[in-house]
């Protein structure tokens, strides 16, 4: 195919060249916002008597053609053509001839790109937020089935006190629900700066309507310098960062559950659906789905690292190095919206063991605070509390016993003010019951926390 600037060069771009510039490969993805934001565009140039009215007909109906003919397949991408914009207009000046080559008038591929890419991200972060909703729904069903379910909460991977798995989990449902608020927080503010018709970079000598063909997009305002309108990625990086905190998010969360389903801790099991085999060892059930979230974690940072490592240095304004944001972003939604995906089926099928949580939680003297939180009720220092219950958790560890199973006159023998109403205050139910806190492990405070996820969802 002839390029649409051949008209300066006296040779053709060496074979190795075109194909090393050309980005229809992952940008024709963005044919639908092309197609959307040309129609926008001959609209603006006709109410401003750029065009004609019949021009700008047959420009519309060209390209509503071209977009029916390439979702019914009958009009495949030109892999000679150098990008998706310049395949739509050559498309459309096959089918319409001159009225199509008016179409790029007060417009150039600088902007034109900058606005394709915002119209294609906000399509796929509302598919990403609707599948981030899903996924704090079942994490919101989980919970509220295990309000019950003790087991031992954790710090530095240590038993620490116990807690009920409802609360762990609904840790992850509050991660969730600041992920999408933060991408719908980027979202809009990408929507603030509609780039169309700053052109190449300095704007135009035509009278276009910037701010009308903006708001027929759907956009809340222009972008108020043309350079800025060409240059800037901010939207890109701010993204990829909210994908790359998310994924952040399903790697913990992942990570947990690998531990969980494995023998040391068996307090889940995964449904055979989300698991696979070992080719060699006929006993293994492997988290893979878990650990493949967590490994492509990874990846999505690499977009983040490698958009922002493009755009360091970059002078004002276009700069074709710019064409490598695509395969950054594209490669991130892709990830995040397919990890989304498969983690909250996996999750929704997975079976808590309960039985397995509460031996964990009586093992590990993680209700020390609470037997040394018994004796502050009865008067002592906290300090003095903590020094005694320490000699008596090392008494237990020397003679094999746990709190619950140290006799009352050994007791004394550490501390007088030791009554028998200390086994009801330090069994694991109490421990948690009591823990009534705002934000703590006790089923009040739980419930407080359910109700926020649920009207978050029905929002
Ligand atoms: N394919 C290009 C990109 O993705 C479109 C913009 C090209 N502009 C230019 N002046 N060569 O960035």
């Amino acid at each position: 195919m002839d390029k649409m600037w051949a008209g300066r060069f006296s040779k053709a771009l060496d074979k190795q060249a075109d194909d090393f510039n050309s980005s229809i490969h992952f940008d024709s993805r963005m044919y639908k916002q092309d197609i959307i934001g040309s129609m926008a565009h001959a609209i603006m140039l006709r109410r401003q008597g750029i065009i004609s009215d019949t021009e700008e007909k047959q420009i519309q109906k060209g390209l509503s053609e071209i977009l029916a003919d390439i979702e019914s397949g009958n009009l495949q991408f030109d892999m000679n053509a150098e990008d998706i914009h310049m395949f739509v207009e050559s498309e459309l000046t096959k089918r319409i001839g001159d009225a199509g080559k008016k179409l790029h008038t007060a417009r150039s591929r600088n902007d034109q790109v900058a606005l394709d890419i915002r119209m294609y991200l906000m399509t796929e972060c509302e598919e990403i937020g609707a599948l981030i909703k899903n996924l704090i729904k079942a994490i919101r069903d989980l919970a509220s089935q295990h309000k019950n379910t003790i087991m031992p909460g954790y710090t530095h991977l240590q038993r620490a006190q116990p807690i009920t798995f409802a609360h762990h989990v609904l840790a992850y449902a509050m991660m969730f629900t600041r992920d999408f608020n933060r991408l719908g927080d980027a979202v809009e503010r990408m929507y603030e700066n509609c780039p169309i018709g700053s052109c190449a970079l300095a704007g135009t000598t035509y009278n276009t309507d910037r701010e009308w063909e903006a708001e027929r997009l759907g956009f809340s305002g222009i972008s108020l310098n043309s350079i800025d309108g060409v240059s800037d990625r901010d939207f890109c990086v701010e993204l990829l960062s909210c994908f790359a905190i998310i994924m952040m998010h399903l790697s913990r969360f992942s990570e947990e559950i690998i531990l969980w389903s494995s023998w040391e801790f068996k307090f889940v099991e995964l449904d055979d659906s989300y698991t696979t085999g070992s080719s060699i060892m006929p006993q293994k059930k492997n988290p893979d789905m878990a650990e493949l979230v967590r490994g492509k974690t990874g990846r999505v940072y690499g977009d983040l690292m490698s958009l922002l490592t493009t755009l360091k240095g970059l002078p004002l304004a276009y700069n074709k190095d710019m064409q490598e944001d695509k395969e950054a972003i594209f490669d991130a939604v892709d990830t995040v919206k397919k990890c989304i995906s498969i983690f909250t089926p996996m999750i929704s099928t997975m079976k808590p063991i309960s039985e397995n949580m509460l031996a964990a939680a009586g093992k590990g003297f993680i209700n020390a605070t609470d037997l040394a939180d018994y004796l502050v009720k009865k008067g002592k220092p906290f300090r003095t509390a903590y020094k005694i219950v320490g000699e008596i958790v090392a008494y237990c560890i020397a003679n094999n016993l746990i709190l619950e199973t140290v006799p009352m006159d050994k007791y004394k023998e550490f501390d007088e003010s030791f009554a028998d109403d200390l086994y009801n205050e330090i069994s694991l139910r109490t421990c948690v019951e009591k823990r009534i806190s705002a934000g703590g492990t006790g089923e009040k405070s739980v419930e407080r926390q359910l109700d926020y996820i649920t009207e978050f969802l029905n929002d």
